[in-house]
């Protein structure tokens, strides 16, 4: 419940702001007070009226407006609100946030305010996944800032799928509790979850590296789940580029030795999720300068084997040993049979199986297969069978696999 508080919604002008209106009522019917800032460009997508019909206050959106701001200026909103939230959480917000800039009366008030900030942006997959507004989100991340989404999805331009929606309301609203703290404890609430994403780079030399095609958005998607559900999340994450979820400790790595450190020392957990792509090899004697092409030959690249951080982690023995170890599976074909072996092979609890074949993936109705891809169809291979999952996003696969996660924790709690 959020009975009392004060919060100020930032309205930025995208097509998502019309979810706004009902994210006000879902504020509203939690007991919050909300008052509402319009930027100039969400005004041509929803009405001040609407806004200030749905929030029964008055609609701010001028800086200069004498009238707003004898009637409450700018330092008066920032101040009285007990959390900002930004909603849509627009590109160009974000640059303005980045940089302190300060020209209208949003702006203005995110500058002033030292309120806890939220944003839930939204805008086109590519904008979002521009390096510019990846370093955005990563400095505002830096500086308190805490967002919710973007979900993946199909956008509102015709044909265009990607991570971009706005985090849908009731999110938002729950996002805001959890800020708070005046949220209902959620499923993982005090349990430690550690999860790996994205590739590994392994040096050859100073300036190459062997790498693969893993984007990061799977396991990263289960992170942030589990921190939405109460966990206390470390994410150890290969070279992505992605922003860092909100509310999770992450460590930045690059090579699978690295990776294992980063995962020993994050145990002990309560379910540890393995969705890193790790490399089998590395170069055996990396070169401590660049090789240098002489024209005669070719340098040899001798392999050495990696750790498997997975069977490692499933091997360890006592309270070591997270209760639930999955690993993922990503298989070209007999993806089922190669994942029923991959986990007794591995001493893991769970596997989840996914065909990274473009056929497969087509199959499934991913065009072009998962690697890189917004959505996936896993299957989920236990002790007790094979689960196939429909087709949905990576944010809902991680959904999904949490809330199993946080189920099956619990029966073994009760049960012991
Ligand atoms: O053996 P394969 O690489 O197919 O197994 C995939 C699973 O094992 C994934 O969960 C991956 O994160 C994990 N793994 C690991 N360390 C390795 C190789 C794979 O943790 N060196």
């Amino acid at each position: 419940m959020l009975t009392g508080k004060r919060i100020l919604l930032i309205i930025g002008g995208g097509i998502a702001a019309y979810k706004s209106l009902d994210l006000i009522r879902r504020l509203k019917e939690r007991g919050a007070d909300v008052r509402v800032v319009m930027t100039e460009a969400a005004q041509r997508f929803v009405t001040p009226l609407a806004a200030g019909a749905l929030s029964h206050g008055k609609v701010f959106a001028e800086l200069f407006d004498r009238e707003d701001e004898q009637d409450i200026g700018h330092i008066r909103l920032a101040r009285e609100a007990d959390l900002v939230l930004v909603a849509p959480a627009t590109a160009d917000l974000l640059a303005k946030m980045t940089h302190g800039l300060a020209g209208d009366l949003a702006t203005a008030v995110l500058l002033a305010t030292r309120a806890p900030i939220l944003a839930a942006p939204a805008m086109n997959p590519a904008m979002w996944s521009h390096p510019t507004t990846v370093r955005n989100a990563v400095q505002l991340g830096a500086d308190g800032v805490v967002f919710i989404g973007p979900n993946a999805g199909a956008m509102a331009e015709r044909g265009e799928d990607g991570a971009g929606r706005m985090a849908e309301p009731v999110e938002i609203a729950e996002a805001v509790e959890r800020l708070l703290g005046t949220s209902t404890p959620g499923p993982l609430a005090g349990r430690r979850v550690l999860v790996t994403s994205g590739p590994t780079h392994e040096p050859i030399d100073p300036v190459r590296y062997i790498a693969n095609r893993s984007s990061g958005k799977q396991g990263h998607a289960i992170a942030a789940a589990a921190a939405s559900a109460g966990a206390q999340v470390t994410l150890v994450s290969g070279p992505v580029g992605l922003p860092d979820p909100p509310g999770v400790a992450v460590r930045h790595v690059e090579t699978a030795r690295e990776m294992l450190a980063a995962v020993e020392a994050a145990l002990p957990a309560d379910a540890a999720i393995f969705a890193a792509a790790v490399a089998d090899w590395r170069v055996a004697g990396e070169a401590a300068q660049k090789l240098k092409k002489d024209g005669t030959s070719v340098p040899p690249l001798a392999l050495v084997e990696n750790p498997d951080i997975l069977s490692s982690v499933a091997h360890l023995s006592g309270n070591r040993r997270p209760r639930l170890v999955v690993g993922f599976a990503a298989e070209t074909h007999n993806v089922i049979a190669h994942a029923q072996a991959k986990r007794a092979r591995k001493g893991c609890d769970w596997i989840v199986a996914n065909d990274v074949s473009m056929d497969g993936g087509a199959a499934s109705g991913i065009p072009g297969g998962v690697m890189g891809a917004d959505s996936n169809a896993v299957h989920l291979v236990t002790e007790a069978g094979v689960e196939h999952w429909p087709t949905g996003t990576k944010t809902e696969v991680a959904r999904r696999l949490v809330a199993r996660i946080a189920e099956t924790l619990n029966a073994a709690e009760a049960a012991s």
